[in-house]
């Protein structure tokens, strides 16, 4: 089935990779000096997360590093997407850094190199330390500039190492479910919060790709968004302004800033909220980029919504689609499109695509392997959809399942399982599904092919 793939599109050193992220897989939440995130506060509000389910544990990855290492080795894999705590690293938020949370990541990064996978380093996965929060958190000018000195701090330790660093996961999941849909920690539901949030997180990446750049030269910055492709339900005019408003709203609001256009005039109508805007704010926002991120799970289609919640635009569910275990509709040209468009309409000379995968309720067998046919297929697809892009001119240098490892799946807790490696939460027991074996091929054939010669 990976015949289906056009290997052959793909730079000769492309970097193969899963994805974790540090609140879902760590555990020891309050070992070594970490301080508590607003997923910890989240996660323990009864009726927050389903199950109740929180991080406490989760994958004990903190714990049981070495073996997740061993485990990207036996899928082959040359390259692992990882986000540092900043709980950790600085529980205060601000001010004195915690050498037993620097030591952690440090020793972790030695080992992976050792294994022959480069470490891609993710500054900020969502887990602000609470202590912000209880400042005002990222609606607040002074969390960007926290960002900025903790990534300074991150970057001074590992730059010698890590090459590959990323400034921000998903802010508009931050910003967007954070603060405005209250799914997502800190849990509001505020506009203005939401759209200072927003503004704030976007300034904090472009300091913060400042700091990094300041304590290593070498780095290569970017930024990694959620993008969605989007279709109007119908041909009426309304569809399709709704259309481009969510457009405007989980991608453009983004996009545009970061690449030097300001943040888009039809969406600051439609938030109606004043950006706490500065001289000089614009040009660190659009910090040049080395490459740019961009994680694709789903379409959407959207109709308007004119007594509906900001931008006005509902999604529409369409029937007779497939769809994931999350009820995410599964439609792999979405990401082609969206590689295009990185390229075509933003001129990327660079992206990874740093997440995409799918969720099923997996089981292990009782012969002991886990047959997840759905996620093998939609990992064939969305890969051959890729060599696609690439062979159209996306200068695509790597993709990264998400993830290595079932985890903490946010509001859904533990029963969303993503892993190309199952998880017995009760034994810790890790079992590589028959997708984690498909990608091991896959990552093999190409590496035996040898690929596009030009170089990523
Ligand atoms: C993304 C997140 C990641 C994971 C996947 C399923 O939005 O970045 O942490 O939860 O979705």
């Amino acid at each position: 089935m990976s015949d289906a793939i056009d290997l052959a599109a793909l730079p000769h050193d492309f970097l193969w990779g899963t994805a974790t992220s540090a609140y879902q897989i760590e555990g020891a939440v309050a070992e070594d000096g970490r301080s508590p995130s607003i997923w910890d506060t989240f996660s323990h509000t009864p009726g927050k997360v389903d199950n109740d389910d929180h991080g406490d544990v989760a994958c004990d990855h903190y714990h049981r590093w070495r073996e997740d290492i061993d485990l990207m080795r036996r899928l082959g894999t040359n390259a692992y997407r990882l986000s540092v705590a900043w709980p950790r690293v600085v529980p205060g938020g601000d001010g004195p850094v915690n050498a037993k949370g620097l030591a952690f990541y440090d020793e972790l990064v030695d080992a992976l190199l050792e294994a022959g996978i480069t470490p891609s380093v993710t500054l900020y996965h969502w887990d602000l330390p609470q202590v912000l929060q209880d400042r005002g958190g990222w609606p607040e000018r002074a969390t960007a500039e926290h960002f900025a000195a903790y990534a300074g701090v991150v970057a001074d330790r590992l730059g010698d190492r890590v090459t590959h660093w990323t400034t921000l996961n998903e802010p508009s999941c931050s910003a967007w479910i954070g603060h405005l849909e209250g799914r997502m920690a800190p849990g509001l539901t505020d506009l203005t919060a939401a759209v200072r949030a927003s503004y704030h997180l976007l300034l904090g990446h472009g300091l913060a790709a400042q700091a990094v750049r300041a304590a290593a030269p070498d780095a290569r910055i970017g930024i990694v968004n959620n993008l969605s492709t989007v279709f109007p339900a119908s041909d009426r005019p309304e569809d399709l302004a709704a259309a481009r408003r969510h457009d405007g709203h989980v991608n453009r609001w983004w996009l545009d800033p970061v690449h030097g256009r300001g943040f888009p005039a039809d969406m600051r109508e439609v938030y109606g909220v004043e950006l706490p805007e500065r001289p000089g704010d614009a040009e660190t926002i659009a910090a040049p980029l080395d490459w740019v991120g961009l994680n694709y799970y789903f379409p959407a289609t959207v109709a308007d919504d004119p007594d509906g919640p900001v931008p006005y635009a509902r999604a529409v569910r369409l029937p007779d689609v497939p769809r994931t275990g999350m009820d995410w509709e599964i439609d792999a040209s979405g990401i082609e499109t969206l590689l295009l468009r990185l390229t075509d309409e933003y001129g990327a000379r660079k992206i990874h695509v740093t997440e995409n995968g799918s969720s099923f309720p997996d089981t292990v067998g009782p012969d002991g392997t886990v047959d997840d046919t759905g996620r093998q297929d939609y990992l064939v697809r969305h890969l051959a959809a890729c060599a696609a892009a690439a062979r159209k001119g996306a200068p695509l240098a790597g993709y990264f399942a998400w993830s290595l490892l079932d985890n903490f799946e946010w509001a859904y807790g533990y029963d969303k399982r993503f892993g190309l490696v199952h998880v017995d939460y009760r034994t810790q027991v890790r079992t590589v599904k028959g997708s984690g074996h498909r990608y091991a091929e896959i990552v093999r054939a190409h590496r035996e092919g040898g690929g596009d010669r030009r170089a990523a």
